[in-house]
């Protein structure tokens, strides 16, 4: 008899997030293990609870999942985790901190509904948060050229060498001030794509603002509390066709993210020592748009 699929959720916050919680059950495991306030420091021990108690060929059955609002500490505890395993006594972990992963994803693969990601060009605007530096980061290894946007210079660029150093080529990025208008004109008149990424409740793009990327096809607002992040764009936008552009709302890229959450969840039981993040989501919200595109 097979063992249960085990979850672990490690989260940095003092209570384990109850959204993740229920998406793992959706996803199907059979027991969730929720530790909170979860520190780097810890990690290794309770890895090593994981690692130790089913022989390896079980290992599949037993899996590690990391979120919390510290996306920082969150990336600790992910690193911590893998650098803790050795073969073949190895897990599969996932990090959505806040969902960032599991957003950017589906935020970027919305866009590539109707833009050919590769060598065109996107302005993410509040770049410095988990899910702008998250959608810089896939924009630009999916080849494209990315303007990272904030209200300081300093923080778009520091969000430029964090990518730089995690191996995203700096020959795809560039760090703008939303206060310099002369460079993000510039960047909405070059740009095929704008992401608005930033925290709730916060306007980033009027609509006037809106009206001057000419070449815009695909426009994406990830703030789901009013005011919204660009004028005009509607909440639940799914591809909603305006001025030769695909608009889409938080609600409207919600979908394809819960999508992309609790199936990457089901892949950690696919196999031992599979790492997820928002590079893997790619591939297996990929996999959910081909599996739902009807065949001709
Ligand atoms: N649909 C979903 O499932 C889902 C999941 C996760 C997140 N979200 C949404 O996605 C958005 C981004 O999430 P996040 O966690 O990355 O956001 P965040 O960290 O709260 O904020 C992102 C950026 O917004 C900018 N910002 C903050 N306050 C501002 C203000 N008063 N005026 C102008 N800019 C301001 C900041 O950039 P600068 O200081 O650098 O300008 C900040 O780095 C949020 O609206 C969140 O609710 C949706």
């Amino acid at each position: 008899m097979s063992k249960k699929r085990i979850l672990l959720q490690f989260d940095t916050d003092s209570h384990a997030s109850v959204f993740d919680a229920i998406v793992a059950m959706d996803a199907g495991i059979d027991r969730l293990l929720q530790y909170s306030n979860v520190k780097p420091e810890q990690v290794r021990d309770l890895v090593h609870g994981a690692m130790y108690t089913r022989g390896p060929q079980d290992l599949n059955r037993t899996a590690i999942f990391i979120g919390g609002s510290n996306v920082v500490h969150g990336e600790q505890l992910y690193r911590n985790a893998i650098d803790t395993m050795f073969d073949p006594f190895r897990v599969s972990v996932m990090i959505d901190c806040n969902g960032s992963n599991s957003t950017a994803a589906a935020a970027v693969l919305s866009a590539a509904r109707h833009v050919n990601l590769e060598g065109s060009c996107a302005l993410v605007l509040a770049a410095t948060g988990p899910v702008g530096q998250r959608v810089a980061k896939i924009l630009a290894n999916e080849k494209c050229k990315v303007y990272l946007s904030s209200r300081s210079v300093e923080r778009s660029q520091e969000c430029v060498d964090a990518l730089v150093a995690q191996g995203v080529a700096s020959s795809r990025l560039a760090a703008i001030s939303s206060n310099d208008e002369v460079w993000s004109s510039k960047a909405l008149e070059e740009s095929q794509m704008v992401f608005a990424c930033g925290a709730a409740g916060v306007k980033l793009l009027t609509a006037e603002g809106l009206a001057q990327g000419k070449g815009l096809k695909v426009a994406i607002d990830l703030n789901a509390v009013p005011p919204l992040g660009i004028e005009g764009v509607g909440l639940m936008d799914k591809g909603v066709e305006r001025e030769g552009r695909f608009d889409y709302g938080a609600l409207g890229v919600g979908g394809l993210k819960m999508k992309i959450h609790k199936a990457s969840v089901a892949a950690l039981f696919e196999t031992n020592g599979k790492t997820i993040d928002c590079q893997e989501m790619m591939g297996i919200g990929r996999d959910i748009i081909a599996r739902e595109t009807p065949v001709l």
